[in-house]
């Protein structure tokens, strides 16, 4: 990419994400008033990779405002513009907004709504099945535990066991959360609640470390692990959990892309989640590999 162009499109970017898209559209011509008549393809192709790319970053950060604008934008610079996966994670955002108002969720945070897609892809078996058993390390205000009861664990019959300390954990102090940690627990049950499925949550407050030596063996059908983030607790969640699980079950690691501390490794899931696929690598199988990872037991 031309240099002199990168920076037109970065600044046009940041002018579209500060709320001036007059602004935004005044720098992205001003840049193609400068090309060649020949070039203006190519340019067009450069800038809508940058706001696709954008998107994309925005989403796992989940700036869903953010990134819709970016992908408008990329929509309005070239009309056969396509991204279906951003397409479908914006289409299941709205409509999961609107559900979540309607049921009167509280919650402050949303690290889980982009998930929605490829967890419905992978979750669709499991609906309306009796006496499922799902497993949760990290409830935080219970987003995915209530997406998971009103659209997975739909009999009831099926339950879900929610692990977390309700302690918060330490980057929620720097990301500014320390007060949303404070009620954490309160939140949680309010938003159980709502779902009007509260007597199909077995709540264990406590580490997971020590909930998970006292679960039954071979007893569920799901985990998610979405608690620490430190290397060391992410491999005691998934060696521990893993005697906890059926032949066939499914295990969804979060986070497996987080940008925080990307250089020290002891500090991120994706050290241990890639040990852990070294190890087991007979033993699952790797069905999706991106933000998240998801495996089967096999
Ligand atoms: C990233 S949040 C989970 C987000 C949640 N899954 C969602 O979709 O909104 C991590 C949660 O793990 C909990 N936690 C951290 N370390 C833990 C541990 N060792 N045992 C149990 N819970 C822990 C924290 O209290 C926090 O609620």
């Amino acid at each position: 990419m031309a240099e002199g162009l990168r920076a037109y499109w970065y600044q046009g970017v940041d002018a579209l994400l500060k709320g001036d898209e007059a602004l935004a559209q005044d720098i992205f011509m001003s840049a193609m008033l400068e090309c060649q008549v020949d070039e203006v393809q190519e340019r067009t192709a450069e800038l809508v990779a940058v706001l696709e790319n954008t998107a994309i970053e925005l989403l796992q950060a989940s700036n869903w405002a953010g990134a819709r604008k970016c992908y408008e934008m990329a929509l309005e610079a070239d009309q056969s513009f396509e991204n279906l996966t951003l397409k479908r994670i914006l289409f299941w955002r709205e409509i999961y907004t609107q559900h979540c108002e309607n049921r009167g969720y509280e919650f402050k945070t949303d690290w889980f709504s982009s998930n929605i897609p490829i967890w419905n892809q992978i979750l669709k078996k499991f609906v309306d099945s009796p006496n499922l058993s799902f497993l949760e390390v990290g409830s935080w205000q219970g987003r995915t535990t209530c997406w998971l009861l009103d659209n997975i664990l739909t009999d009831p019959s099926s339950t879900i066991t929610c692990i977390d300390t309700f302690q918060g954990s330490m980057e929620h102090e720097s990301m500014g959360l320390g007060e949303v940690v404070k009620s954490l627990e309160s939140v949680f049950d309010y938003n159980i609640q709502q779902t009007g499925r509260a007597n199909q949550v077995k709540k264990l407050v406590g580490f997971s470390q020590a909930w998970l030596r006292q679960l039954p063996v071979n007893s569920f059908d799901f985990y998610y692990v979405d608690g620490s983030h430190v290397a060391s607790d992410v491999m005691e969640d998934v060696v521990l959990g893993w005697g906890l699980l059926k032949e066939s079950s499914i295990i969804i690691f979060d986070d497996y892309g987080w940008r925080a501390y990307q250089d020290q490794p002891t500090m991120h899931p994706k050290l241990a989640i890639n040990s852990f696929l070294e190890v087991f690598q007979d033993r699952v199988k790797i069905i999706y590999k991106g933000y998240q990872v998801i495996v089967q037991k096999i």
